[in-house]
């Protein structure tokens, strides 16, 4: 069987350790997919930087003409933010690849778009590593639940906020410390306003809301409260009552089934609540369904290597349709439940 050629887009934290399982998997991929795969090309910014294991002669600062080379089977996008990934992504599907991408910001603004051109292209778009890093949730959403009816997602999607809130509810910490011990230990970035004002965890809500509910929700239709107003007084409330407090994403149906909602802010939940006991920087998102009841997806939600697990798993599945001549679900899948606008909650 022919290699399958794969395009990589970014060598940073994540596309390095995407290129480090490869090789290193190489005969357990080959023998998963049916067929062996192979790195083709990989674009980056910098190509002075030494990068461990990648044959110097595949790295290029040119991504579009890598995308449109026309002989790779699979675009890997893991550069993030919308642009140039969006116009990269778009060219690749014109010229017959799928895309593995682990962008949240460009998902939660412009998924039907893509998918709708990655259906023109009959082509795939997966992006499990957008959402909650190495845990499965959109697939197991999109496809393990297809037959099932999902009522609401509550889940703790951002890592580093969820590390200051721990810490604060553990040490009696105010805010300011525990984000400047977050910054310290690497959790934080040097800028963490994405995530302490809600908008990394925002646009994970509309993307999971969207799966769940076999719909369109886009980041504008999420409302967002961070939490960089909450008190060590709060927890002590919190406490008093039995109950912890954490920066939630709440995707649910309307109780008459017409239409969804998404929003983000801290939520107080009761210490018997199986999210209480999501510790540190990891997540957790809690799924109810008619049938299968309550279910919990727990693991790091970021770094290199479980970010890269989560890419790997969708490279697998699109390098199998590939070859089997298929597609997964595309956008003809989705109805067209409204999204409604939240107002003060
Ligand atoms: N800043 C994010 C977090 C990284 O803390 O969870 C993963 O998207």
């Amino acid at each position: 069987t022919r290699p399958l050629k794969v395009a990589l887009l970014g060598c940073g934290v994540v596309g390095s350790e995407v290129t480090r399982i490869m090789t290193t998997h190489a005969d357990d991929l080959a023998q998963r997919i049916g067929a062996p795969v192979e790195l083709a090309g990989v674009a980056v910014r910098r190509p002075s930087k030494v990068r461990e294991g990648i044959d110097p002669s595949l790295v290029t600062t040119d991504a579009t003409a890598l995308v449109k080379r026309g002989d790779i089977d699979v675009v890997v996008e893991v550069i993030g933010g919308i642009e140039p990934a969006r116009s990269l992504i778009t060219t690749a599907f014109e010229h017959g690849a799928s895309v593995v991408s682990a962008n949240k910001a460009l998902l939660a603004q412009d998924g039907a778009a893509l998918h709708a051109a990655a259906e023109e292209h009959g082509r795939d778009l997966y992006y499990e590593a957008a959402v909650a890093g190495a845990i499965p949730l959109i697939r197991p959403l999109r496809e393990s639940l297809a037959g099932d009816k999902v009522n609401r997602v509550l889940g703790i999607v951002n890592g580093t906020t969820n590390f200051i809130l721990d810490k604060m509810d553990s040490t009696g910490a105010g805010y300011q410390e525990a984000l400047d011990e977050a910054t310290a230990l690497g959790y934080a970035e040097a800028d963490p306003t994405a995530d302490v004002e809600g908008f990394d965890a925002a646009a994970k809500a509309a993307i999971l809301a969207g799966i769940a509910f076999h719909t369109r929700v886009r980041l504008d239709d999420v409302y967002r409260e961070g939490m960089a107003e909450v008190t060590a007084a709060d927890f002590r409330s919190a406490k008093e009552m039995g109950c912890t407090i954490k920066l939630l994403a709440i995707c649910e149906r309307a109780a008459d089934g017409e239409s969804v909602t998404a929003r983000v802010h801290p939520a107080m939940i009761p210490l018997t609540h199986p999210l209480a006991s999501v510790r540190g920087a990891y997540n957790a998102v809690f799924v109810e369904s008619d049938a299968a009841g309550q279910l919990m997806f727990y693991g790091p939600g970021a770094g290199g290597a479980p970010t890269a697990s989560a890419v790997l798993g969708d490279l697998v599945a699109v390098c199998r349709n590939r070859l089997n001549g298929a597609t997964g679900p595309g956008e003809s899948s989705y109805a067209a439940l409204p999204v409604s606008p939240m107002g003060e909650v």
